[in-house]
This record gives C-alpha cells, sequence and structure tokens, in this order.
C-alpha cells in the first residue's frame, strides 16, 4: 500500500553582519574570532595579486588571534570561475583535512568570493565561510545576499548554491590599489543598484563618480571623503540586504518589484556578452554597464521608460569610466546567447525593465518578442 512520510524542516535562519572600515584588515583576526568562536582551522582562498597586496596585514592579524591561516590561491579572472578551480579547491581542503568545525575565508573579488562559497557549501555538505571582499563590485554586490557558484561552458553561474556567509568584513583601504577597470565596474553595479532602488541612492551614486574623477588614490585618503564612501558602501549594501531578506532564493513564481530578480536588472544582456566573448574580454561589471542601458533601451521601446531618463543614464554610465569598444562582438552571437538563456531557464526568460528610476518591472520575453530583441541587440551593438 503507498504510504506517505511527510518531513519538516525549520528553514535555518542566517543572520549576518557586514563590517566596513577603513583599516579593517587589521581587525580581521579578532573579527574572525568573534564570528567563528571556537573554529580550529582557518583556509584562505584568495588570488595572489590580491594576496601580495595585503598579506603582511590580514595574517598578522589572524595569527595575532590565534589562527594559524592555510591558504590556497586560484588565477584572476572570471575564465578561472570554472570546474577546474573548484575541484582543485576542494583537493586542498581535503589535503588541509578541513573539518565541519572549521572554515573558510574567501579573500578577493567577486570569482573568489563566488567559488570559494561554492566550495565551502559543498566541502562535507558545508562548512563554515566568510568573506572579505576586495574589490568595489563584491563589496556591494556579490559578497552579500548568499550566492555562489561557478560558470560552465553552458553559461554564466551555472552550478551553484544559496549559502550564506557568516559574517562580511570590508576595509574600504584596498580600494587604493584597485585597478581602475575593476573600479569601473564596481561602479556599474552601483548604478545597477540606484536605477532600480530610487533616485536617493542614484544621487549619491552619482555624487561619489563625480569626487572619484578625482585621483582614487587621494580621495579615498581623504577624510571626509573617506567617511562619505564608507556610508555610501552601507547604503549599497542594505539596499540589496532588504531585497534578499524578502526572497532569499529569488523564487521563480514571484513577479513583483520586491522579487530578488530586480537585481539582475542589465544582467541578461551582461551575462550574454560575456558568454559571447568567452568571458575573458569584460569584467563582470563593465558587462553590467552595457546590461543596464540595453534594458534601459528595451524600456523605452516598450513605452516604459522616457526618453530622456535613458539619456540621463547613459550619462552616469559614461562618467563611470570607459567601458571595453563592442566593436569585437557579434551582435549575432549576443542574441543567441540571449536565446540560449531562454531555452535554460524553461523557456520563460524574464527581462527585468525601468518604469522610471526606482520602479523595475519583471516582463516576461514572451511578451517582448525575438523580434525586437534582435533588433534592438544589432542596433545597440553598433551605436557604440
Ligand atoms: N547579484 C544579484 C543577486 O545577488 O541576486
Amino acid at each position: 500500500m503507498p504510504q506517505t512520510v511527510r518531513i519538516k524542516t525549520k528553514r535555518e535562519i542566517a543572520e549576518y553582519s557586514v563590517e566596513i572600515a577603513r583599516g579593517n584588515l587589521g581587525n580581521a583576526g579578532r573579527w574572525a574570532r568573534e564570528v567563528l568562536g571556537g573554529t580550529r582551522k582557518i583556509v584562505l582562498v584568495s588570488n595572489k595579486r590580491v594576496f601580495d597586496l595585503h598579506r603582511g596585514q590580514l595574517v598578522k592579524s589572524l595569527k595575532s588571534s590565534g589562527f594559524n591561516p592555510l591558504v590556497h590561491l586560484i588565477e584572476d579572472g572570471e575564465k578561472y570561475k570554472n570546474l577546474g578551480t573548484l575541484e582543485q579547491i576542494l583537493e586542498a581542503f581535503s589535503r588541509f583535512e578541513i573539518a565541519r568545525t572549521d572554515a573558510v575565508i574567501s579573500f578577493g573579488g567577486g570569482v573568489v568570493g563566488d567559488i570559494a562559497g561554492f566550495a565551502a557549501s559543498i566541502h562535507l555538505r558545508g562548512v563554515d565561510y566568510l568573506q572579505i571582499p576586495t574589490t568595489l563590485l563584491s563589496m556591494v554586490d556579490s559578497s552579500v545576499g548568499g550566492k555562489t557558484g561557478i560558470n560552465t561552458e553552458h553559461g554564466k553561474n551555472r552550478v551553484g548554491s544559496f549559502y550564506q556567509p557568516k559574517g562580511v568584513l570590508i576595509d574600504s583601504n584596498v580600494l587604493s590599489s584597485l585597478p581602475k577597470r575593476e573600479f569601473t565596474a564596481g561602479l556599474c553595479e552601483c548604478i545597477k543598484h540606484g536605477m532600480i532602488s530610487g533616485k536617493g541612492l542614484l544621487d549619491q551614486t552619482v555624487s561619489v563618480i563625480e569626487a572619484c574623477h578625482q585621483d582614487r588614490v587621494d580621495i579615498l585618503k581623504n577624510e571626509e571623503f573617506a567617511g562619505r564612501f564608507e556610508s555610501f558602501l552601507a547604503d549599497q549594501i542594505a539596499f540589496k540586504a532588504k531585497i534578499v531578506a524578502g526572497d532569499e532564493r529569488e523564487s521563480v513564481l514571484k513577479t513583483d518589484a520586491r522579487s530578488r530578480k530586480i537585481l539582475n536588472f542589465g544582467h541578461t544582456f551582461a551575462h550574454a556578452l560575456e558568454r559571447a566573448t568567452d568571458f575573458r574580454y569584460f569584467r563582470h561589471g563593465e558587462a553590467v554597464g552595457y546590461g543596464i542601458l540595453f534594458a534601459a533601451e528595451v524600456s523605452k521601446k516598450l513605452a516604459l521608460l522616457d526618453g530622456k531618463v535613458v539619456n540621463l543614464l547613459r550619462d552616469v554610465v559614461l562618467r563611470a569610466g570607459t567601458l571595453p569598444s563592442l566593436s569585437v562582438v557579434e551582435s549575432d552571437q549576443v542574441f543567441q546567447a540571449i536565446r540560449y538563456d531562454k531555452k535554460n531557464i524553461d523557456g520563460s526568460l524574464q527581462w527585468v525593465l525601468l518604469k522610471e528610476i526606482g520602479k523595475p518591472v519583471i516582463v516576461p520575453h514572451s511578451q517582448i518578442g525575438d523580434g525586437l530583441i534582435r533588433r534592438t541587440t544589432k542596433e545597440f551593438i553598433s551605436a557604440q
């Protein structure tokens, strides 16, 4: 006789803090001790460039709190966020005999955070992990919210998990050594948050962009600006955290303006650009810079968004810095990558568009149609 056994588990409640302050690398040991308590061993996952720049301060601080961190370095760049690198990380965790009472710290940008977080989520079915993001993009976006994963030949973030870190530590001083391209890429994600959040956050982002037109290293040393910048980071993160708290796992059925999907504004086109160039040409945030403008353009074509707002947004993205030329990109390849995405998400790709600043709206691809997207892709790429 058929039987049914009902299983009810209580969803784990994750609550964690993002600590933001200049010089925080020097507090990493105390912070890790507070967050992890009696955790025995920690493994730092980083890349060579970041680790060479900041190892002194970080390792000293961890040691002074009684940690003796093991280190695993990965290659730098989106093209290394793949299964091969994941395998090497997992192999290192086993070689280091990382147990469930131990912990992982990711120290780097979005690539390091996403892949180290994913490895932490599957090693022994989950060990604690902490994030110390070192790029603007990873500070305001990828280190918060628990999305982890890798890219595969089938696309961006094809394999991954929702796995929240135990804590995030931000030292805004590290941004002084961030390459300019990375900084521009981060600003594009900040603009994205501003566009979907509202005028307040967008204006604040524009004023930071204006200030950073002066020498970034100097301006970050300026006491008054550095304090303002920390508040800016906190406001960016608080916006994202509010959306994540309401829809942690990006529910497939949720399509209102509070859905976590709105954080993907600009990402359909951005992911297609990245895939069409084999993850080697754009920084993720740079592709997002183009992606948010593309989404604004589609919104205009559907008579959702005023052309004047599209021009204003274009101006804001241009002021964030120079984006790599689209002249190397084949519009048909980008369109095929968008279609491919559509096929792989249950045939029901949803576009995040804009009705006005702060008013995102989710529109099914079926309501827009291949024709308009193909035409807009072609026009957009040849116009840049
Ligand atoms: N970066 C989009 C999200 O975390 O949902």
